[in-house]
């Protein structure tokens, strides 16, 4: 049996609170009341209700002081604020602050029964994205696990084992023996090092990231990302361009991997566009955040496949794909980035090209000495 849900109601009116206890009371809740921000509070810690209605206005601590305990308590809890009239704007504010919806005095019945109804709802939605974010986190252990248990370590012994063989047949095998012993071992050695993108992304940790944190050069981390990924653009005659303003802002984060998550953007760019095509690196101030964009005229992103290109071991379905990659790369990468307290979007249109946009809070005051970096694509325009 589903079991009933949790209603708190703090008012110090007690008309108020009997009205709503006789309105809901047909409803399968548990209800129970509070006449004051305190008893509330205390109620929320004990009760652990899944809605609370809170008057605005009460005598000791405000609605606004409960709201902000009950979010330390559990955010999770849907919140519906009470307010006169006079009181409109404060209930607007309470929802910026993270009230689900408010209810104006004095309200029928009906108003009372529809509002409850859509905050369980909405609670019941928060409490299935919980479970599902958690799901995914135990499989994401779980596949880390067999990775590397199940997968990697036979795989490295089959290696050991073919390595010590080709050794030691090496003066009995014909040419042909040993052309095809060495494509076994630059199979395997894909293999090894596809498992191995597979457990840098799925192992990443998050947390360790944040303790390196450091004032960190913009022109430095692109130069060093340009730098990585040179050797395949040259291959393909793909010129990155990069246009760095002068005085960019630092930012606070861990240098090796700010200039991964550039690498898998940029090594993207190069990786879907056409031998001779551009790629051009921006960087600037926007206020209070550094924005780099990394631009392509690549073969673009199909609107279907746009929305999914962060997640895990996602790759298009587009069969204009020039090189297939793992799909690993960008779910990484955004990791990295939100790690950093940024966040990165992208516009892109199939066959017209990509751009992508990395945004970090900025250490504003904070210089830090900037080494030189190739500048041409500024100097030119
Ligand atoms: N600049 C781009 N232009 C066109 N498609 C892109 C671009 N960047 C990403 N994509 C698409 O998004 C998918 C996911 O990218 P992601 O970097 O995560 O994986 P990948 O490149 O396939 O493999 P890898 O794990 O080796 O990076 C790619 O497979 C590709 O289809
Ligand atoms: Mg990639």
């Amino acid at each position: 049996m589903e079991k009933r849900c949790k209603i708190l109601i703090i008012d110090d009116e007690e008309i108020v609170l009997d009205s709503c206890l006789q309105i809901l009371s047909g409803g399968d809740y548990e209800i129970r009341t509070a006449g004051n921000g305190i008893l509330g509070v205390d109620l929320a810690e004990k009760f652990r209700p899944d809605v609370i209605f809170v008057d605005l206005k009460m005598p000791g601590i405000s609605g606004f002081e409960v709201l902000e305990k009950i979010q330390e308590i559990d955010p999770t809890i849907v919140t519906i604020v009470i307010t006169g009239f006079a009181t409109i704007g404060s209930a607007v504010e309470a929802m910026q602050k993270g009230a689900f919806d408010f209810l104006p005095k004095p309200f029928t019945p009906d108003e009372l029964r529809l509002i409850t109804r859509r905050g369980i709802e909405k609670r019941k939605l928060v409490l299935e994205t919980l479970a599902l974010r958690r799901e995914k986190e135990l499989l994401r252990e779980h596949f880390a696990a067999i990775v590397s248990h199940e997968l990697k370590s036979p795989l490295a012994a089959v290696q050991q084992y073919l390595y010590s063989l080709s050794n030691e047949l090496s003066d009995q095998l014909t040419e042909d023996q040993q052309h095809r012993f060495e494509r076994i071992q630059t199979r395997i050695g894909d293999l090894m090092q596809l498992i191995h993108t597979w457990l840098r992304a799925i192992t990443v940790d998050i947390e360790s990231i944040k303790e390196n944190f450091a004032p960190t050069s913009i022109p430095v981390v692109i130069s060093k990302a340009v730098e990585s990924v040179d050797p395949h653009a040259i291959r393909k005659d793909i010129a990155i361009r990069t246009a760095v303003q002068d005085d960019i802002f630092p930012v606070l984060g861990d240098e090796g991997t700010l200039v991964e998550a550039v690498v898998n953007i940029v090594g993207n760019a190069v990786k879907y566009s056409p031998a001779g095509s551009h790629v051009e690196i921006t960087a600037k101030n926007f206020d209070d955040e550094v924005a780099i964009t990394i631009e392509d005229d690549g073969i673009g992103i199909s609107s279907d496949d746009l929305p999914f290109i962060f997640e895990d071991f996602y790759t298009s379905r587009s069969d204009k794909q020039i090189e297939k990659g793992s799909g690993v790369g960008l779910a990484l990468t955004k990791r990295i980035i939100e790690a950093h307290g940024g966040n990165v979007s992208v516009e892109s249109e199939l066959g017209e090209g990509s751009t992508f946009e990395l945004r970090f809070p900025a250490l504003i005051n904070q210089p830090i000495e900037l080494s030189p970096i190739n500048n041409e694509f500024m100097n030119k325009t």
